[in-house]
């Protein structure tokens, strides 16, 4: 073992003064920002499940959708702070209005799709990037949202047809049903401008 690892490390030293230091400082910078946006999209998710799980027990699923539909969008507003906007988005929308992915997103959940098929745990699937949007410098972050057992009873494959009919009066075009327990359901997406 220690054979095979000191080879290695030496070629780890070899390529560090290589990398430069102007890239050393950019990843300093996003692994900076990516913990900034785990923080960020901790309290997003805590918020948001425990509204949602709170109004599943006092009111039953129906009345969450209503829920979902109102406050979904108000807790995004919430967690858009200090330059950051957060929100949630998906390749099977149900909310088109608000949370249909970019080109930049759409890429990063094929490539989540992709991982997830090859293997992957999707709690464990992110993306940080720094790009040029429109002249400016931004920083990009997405962290995958795994189906999980909750979720079943609105975006699963046997939704009660009272679920169901409030669902699609609210979103006629809605994409967001038919999930299996594990796959990937859409994808946190934060965005903070760097530079104006
Ligand atoms: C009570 C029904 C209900 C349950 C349970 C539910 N959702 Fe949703 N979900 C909705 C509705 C309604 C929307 C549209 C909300 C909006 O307008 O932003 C939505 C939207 C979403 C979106 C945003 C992307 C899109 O398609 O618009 C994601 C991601 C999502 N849900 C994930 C989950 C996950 C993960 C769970 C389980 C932890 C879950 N949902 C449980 C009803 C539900």
């Amino acid at each position: 073992m220690k054979k095979l690892l000191l080879p290695i490390m030496a070629a780890l030293i070899a390529a560090a003064p290589a990398a430069g230091a102007k890239d050393m400082a950019r990843d300093a910078q996003l692994a900076a920002l990516s913990k900034q946006a785990g923080k960020i999209i901790k309290g997003f998710a805590m918020t948001l499940k425990g509204t949602l799980t709170q109004e599943m027990k006092a009111k039953g699923p129906v009345a969450a959708i209503n829920v979902c539909n109102h406050k979904a969008e108000q807790i995004a507003r919430n967690f858009s702070f200090a330059g950051w906007t957060t929100g949630r988005t998906a390749l099977k929308l149900r909310n088109t209005m608000q949370n249909t992915p970019d080109e930049w997103e759409t890429a990063v959940l094929k490539m989540f799709e992709k991982k997830l098929a090859e293997g992957a745990d999707p709690k464990t699937l992110t993306k940080a990037q720094i790009i040029t949007e429109n002249g400016r410098k931004v920083f990009r972050f997405m962290k995958a949202i795994p189906v999980g057992k909750p979720c079943l009873t609105c975006h699963g494959e046997n939704i009660k047809p009272e679920v169901r009919d409030a669902i699609e009066a609210l979103y006629p075009n809605d994409k967001a049903t038919g999930f299996k327990l594990g796959q990937l359901r859409g994808a946190f997406t934060l965005t903070k401008v760097l530079d104006k």
